[in-house]
This record gives C-alpha cells, sequence and structure tokens, in this order.
C-alpha cells in the first residue's frame, strides 16, 4: 500500500459578506466520508494523535485559528503548520501522525473514510515501524 500526505485545495466562495468552503462527497474529496469529527479547545502545550491507522484515509482541515501536524511515513517525519480553511491534508495509508502547538482557538476538522474504530488504531511506534517494513516487502 502506498502512503501518501498531500494537500487538497478546497474552493472558497467569497463574496462581500465574507467566506464559504463546501464540501460534498465524491466531490474533490478522493474517499467516501463516513465521519467527521473536530478538535477544539485544546489546552497548551497539548499533543495529540501519536498513531498510525491500519486502513483509514483521512483528511484534516483546520478551520479556525492554527496547529502543526507532524507526518511519518516511517522514514521521513514532516512538520506542516494548518492555518488555512481552503486547504486540507490528506493522510492515505500507513502514515504516523502527531498533532500539537494549537492555537487557543483551533478548531481542527477532520473527515474520514471510515467510522470509529478502536481497533483500526496502532499506537505503538515500533508496531507501526514493523507494519511499515512488511508492506514494503510485500509492495
Ligand atoms: P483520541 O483517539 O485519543 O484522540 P487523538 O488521537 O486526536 O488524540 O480520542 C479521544 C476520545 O474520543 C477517545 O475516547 C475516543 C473518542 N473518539 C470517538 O469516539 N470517535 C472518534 O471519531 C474519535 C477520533 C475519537
Amino acid at each position: 500500500m502506498k502512503s501518501t500526505v498531500t494537500w487538497i485545495e478546497l474552493a472558497k466562495h467569497g463574496d462581500a459578506r465574507g467566506s464559504l468552503v463546501a464540501i460534498e462527497n465524491q466531490r474533490g474529496i478522493p474517499f467516501d466520508i463516513h465521519r467527521v469529527y473536530f478538535i477544539f479547545d485544546t489546552l497548551p502545550g497539548v499533543s495529540r494523535g501519536h498513531h498510525a491507522h491500519h486502513d483509514l484515509t483521512q483528511l484534516m482541515i483546520c478551520t479556525a485559528g492554527h496547529c502543526k501536524v507532524t507526518v511519518d511515513d516511517g522514514s521521513t517525519r514532516t512538520s506542516m503548520t494548518l492555518d488555512d480553511p481552503c486547504r486540507g491534508l490528506l493522510l492515505d495509508g500507513l502514515i504516523w501522525r502527531e498533532m500539537d502547538d494549537f492555537s487557543p482557538d483551533c478548531v481542527l476538522m477532520v473527515l474520514a473514510s471510515a467510522p470509529y474504530d478502536e481497533t483500526d488504531y496502532i499506537r505503538d511506534y515500533a508496531e507501526f515501524q514493523q507494519l511499515v517494513k512488511v508492506d514494503a516487502q510485500h509492495s
């Protein structure tokens, strides 16, 4: 399975009143949206995530404020600032993610390709690295 992290641009409908972004299933989003959740009121110094998924695609959109997202495919670790409600970060495949540096007003919205399932989580980094190795041998 190929693991990828890519930006997706969301069309902004702006007029004299302000801005609006609309997201529809199967329109510019490369997966069926089965869940939406958002993270907000995050306390200073908090770091969230610290996991990967066996089989889940997610699109992260910072709809207010800003935060830092660190992604890791088992060999490269990259940090990005999310601060634009018109840009989403698409995480597909075996990607370890950590979120921190949340501004007090940050609302991080996440669209997901499946309902919540704790058994889909990989919460141990060593196990994640092992799975990346096994995956590379099979591709
Ligand atoms: P958690 O996985 O710890 O969040 P994060 O990875 O962002 O640090 O989730 C916090 C709690 O919310 C935990 O009790 C599980 C629950 N939860 C759901 O019920 N549904 C969901 O879609 C998510 C992401 C979490």
